[in-house]
């Protein structure tokens, strides 16, 4: 039984189509679990329907035991499964420090809070030293690593993370990537949506490729890496040998 069991969780927007479909996933715990998948595959809407943010229209989340679909995104937070969007959701206006604040309101303990900043401030030095600064003022990529560090104000046992690498520039995509990869070697349990596949993979356990709003192949993340259709589809190689010549 794993840390996190998505139950044919069939959910949509309104009144709108079903985006995911009767979707299952087991999660087990202190794995990486990598997502890929086309654009508009539902991996989004996957990470906010766990996240407490959208309502399963049928199916269950199971969290440590616990059916958690249906509870608040702050009550989903406070049972340790913290989650970075893709677009930040920044408080731009707001100094890294109150950003990070923000991240823990919901331990209502102001004295805890400001202990975790100081933990928080010894692994990203980086943010120490911006955290008076508003965080608007921040590269994209400083930018990603307060949205993480928020996330992991709360102490987690598991963090969801949406494209991460999302317009940042290749050497602070690296940047990212280590960090993700020292919360992985922590033992955290990470869900990690990313379009920067090939990446994505390479620092995963377990590969799940999503595709029209159902998992259609999960694997060791070595073996999606190397399986000839998903490097066709999603890793930008071809079968056709011509296309493998290497540049001259
Ligand atoms: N807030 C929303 N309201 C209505 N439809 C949405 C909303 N967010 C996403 N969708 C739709 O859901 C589908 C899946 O989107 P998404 O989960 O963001 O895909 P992905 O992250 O895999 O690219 C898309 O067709 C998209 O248009
Ligand atoms: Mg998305």
């Amino acid at each position: 039984m794993g840390t996190l069991v998505i139950d044919n969780v069939v959910a949509g927007y309104g009144s709108g189509p079903n985006i995911l479909k009767g979707l299952s996933l087991t999660v087990e715990s202190c794995k990486t679990y990598c997502i890929i998948g086309p654009n508009g595959a539902g991996k989004s809407t996957l990470i906010k329907v766990i996240a407490g943010l959208l309502k399963p229209r049928e199916g269950q989340i199971i969290f440590k035991g616990e059916v958690i679909s249906g509870l608040r995104a702050d009550q989903v937070l406070q049972r340790g499964l913290s989650y970075v969007p893709s677009d930040r959701s920044l408080f731009p206006e707001m100094t890294v420090k109150e950003n990070l604040r923000m991240g823990g309101f919901v331990l209502r303990d102001s004295r805890l809070v400001e202990q975790r900043i100081d933990e928080i401030f010894e692994m990203f030095p980086i943010l120490k030293e911006k955290s008076s600064q508003m965080a608007r003022t921040l590269s994209g990529g400083q930018q990603q690593l307060c949205a993480i560090a928020r996330a992991l104000i709360l102490k987690p046992e598991m963090i969801m993370l949406d494209e991460p690498s999302l317009g940042l520039s290749p050497k602070v995509v690296q940047q990212i990537f280590s960090t993700i990869t020292e919360l992985r070697k922590n033992g955290m349990t990470i869900l990690l949506v990313e379009q920067n596949a090939r990446k994505g993979l390479q620092i995963a356990d377990q590969g799940v490729v999503l595709d029209l709003g159902k998992n259609s192949f999960e694997s060791p993340a070595s073996e999606v890496l190397s399986d000839p259709r998903i490097q066709e589809l999603y890793l930008g190689k071809r079968r056709n040998p011509l296309a493998t010549e290497e540049p001259k």
